[in-house]
């Protein structure tokens, strides 16, 4: 079976096809995406039909710094298989990975696990609003499918646009949660501010991600800081994504503005479930003073694959190379897109690297980009998620290959034929209900 038949089949069982957006093949390339691997390897991915691609798009969703079936953190989880992943008692990793977590962030006095970003920010901001015996939530950015968080859509629509995911859809989500998530803008201290002003004494937390798709405003951060303490909240660093690839641990250790509480989960454990939720010890306390607490949060695989992955990190100069693969293909799609004379935006911190074709078609651009790439053995689309796995030659060829897709892209655009070339329909662009 091909990867679209049995992709078809998946859409008639699995609600949206799969359990992840950023993973519907209708996000990258509809009807003509491989959609299925049957074997991930370093860089490198196997379809069903017998295709062998380099990935050069989201490795993993950001899951797999060290690059896909790393055989260091492989052999660290098949020890914790043959040791029994699952006990009546506790694994004793946790409290070694706590210890280390505790080092790497001196600010952090204690910790708890999850397995995944969305649910551990949600015990953030349950531990938040236990500790504050307060309702709301000022954020930005996006954190995930939980309720507090699809709230910010109850009261309008368009709240959670341009926080990453635009349509985000909150059916299901009780209208009484309604004015308790408050969004405000990535470097806008003053959008903080006015929240802080007008809903201080009501609020638990400030939630965001220290940096990601731009560098924070001289002074942004501190002002976050600031506020939080001004109102009595809570400042919470979503590095679910950020983390681990800019520095060992946080990214927010770069920028020296410490929060209350810091989460961390898929970029920790190179591809195996795994979430930390960190804090001061006053705050992380709330956590007993409300019931949090689930099975899978105490499997052996999670922080045996994190303390693998972690050391490893550190070892190999993880954020080094990332951030030098990163920059290289930034530079490369500017000057590739310089010579074939089309205009792109570059933005996210160099291993989080994105592009967006300046242009009002720019999601049937975007489509052929990824339909042409397709064709020339690379899964792509317009943002990379650099990894330690890649080799300078493939960036090479990669890079060679976007010279030779912008420059037909830039024809296209001149005979008026962009839509034509396109074997599917267009690409999505955010979240929407599949038909
Ligand atoms: C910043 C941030 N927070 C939370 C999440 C949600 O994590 P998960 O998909 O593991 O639930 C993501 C996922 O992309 C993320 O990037």
């Amino acid at each position: 079976m091909t990867g679209q038949e049995l992709y078809r089949k998946a859409r008639k069982r699995i609600p949206g096809g799969t359990q992840l957006l950023a993973k519907r093949p209708e996000m990258f390339l509809p009807e003509q995406w491989p959609s299925y691997y049957s074997k991930a390897s370093g860089s490198e991915v196997w379809d069903l039909d017998g295709n062998r691609y380099v990935d050069m798009s989201h490795n993993g969703v950001g899951a797999c710094i060290l690059g896909y079936a790393d055989p260091d953190v492989d052999a660290a989880v098949r020890a914790a298989i043959d040791a029994g992943s699952m006990c009546t008692l506790n694994c004793p990793e946790e409290v070694e990975l706590a210890e280390l977590l505790c080092e790497l962030h001196p600010w952090a006095e204690m910790v708890r696990y999850a397995r995944c970003g969305g649910e551990a920010m949600a015990v953030a901001v349950r531990i938040a609003r236990a500790r504050t015996g307060r309702e709301k939530i000022a954020f930005c950015g996006y954190h995930g499918w939980h309720d507090w968080y699809l709230a910010a859509n109850l009261g309008s629509a368009g709240a959670l646009d341009g926080h990453l995911l635009p349509g985000l859809a909150p059916a299901g989500v009780p209208r009484s949660l309604a004015g308790t998530a408050l969004p405000f803008r990535y470097n806008q201290p003053g959008e903080l501010e006015q929240i802080v002003a007008q809903h201080g004494p009501d609020l638990a937390a400030i939630v965001m991600e220290p940096v990601r798709g731009q560098a924070p405003a001289p002074g942004f951060l501190e002002s976050a800081r600031h506020l939080a303490d001004r109102a009595g909240a809570a400042l919470v660093f979503d590095e679910v994504t950020a983390a681990w690839r800019m520095n060992a641990g946080g990214a927010h250790l770069r920028f020296g503005v410490r929060p209350d509480i810091a989460v961390f989960a898929k970029a920790i454990s190179n591809g195996y479930p795994m979430a930390a939720i960190l804090g001061s010890g006053t705050v992380m306390q709330a956590a007993q003073d409300s019931f949090i607490s689930s099975t899978y949060w105490t499997d052996r695989i999670g922080p045996a694959a994190a303390l693998a992955a972690i050391r490893k990190m550190q070892r190999c100069g993880a954020p080094r190379r990332l951030i030098e693969s990163g920059t290289r293909i930034q530079d490369g799609w500017r000057a590739a897109a310089e010579r074939a004379g089309l205009a792109i935006t570059v933005s996210g911190i160099p291993p989080l690297a994105h592009f967006a074709f300046d242009a009002p078609d720019g999601a049937v651009l975007r489509t052929l980009f990824t339909q042409a790439m397709l064709e020339r053995g690379f899964l792509a689309k317009n943002a990379y998620y650099a990894t330690c796995s890649h080799t300078a030659d493939q960036i090479d060829q990669y890079l060679t290959a976007v010279n030779d897709v912008f420059r037909e892209l830039a024809r296209a655009i001149s005979a008026g034929n962009v839509l034509k070339q396109l074997r599917g329909p267009v690409a999505h662009a955010g979240f929407s209900r599949l038909t």
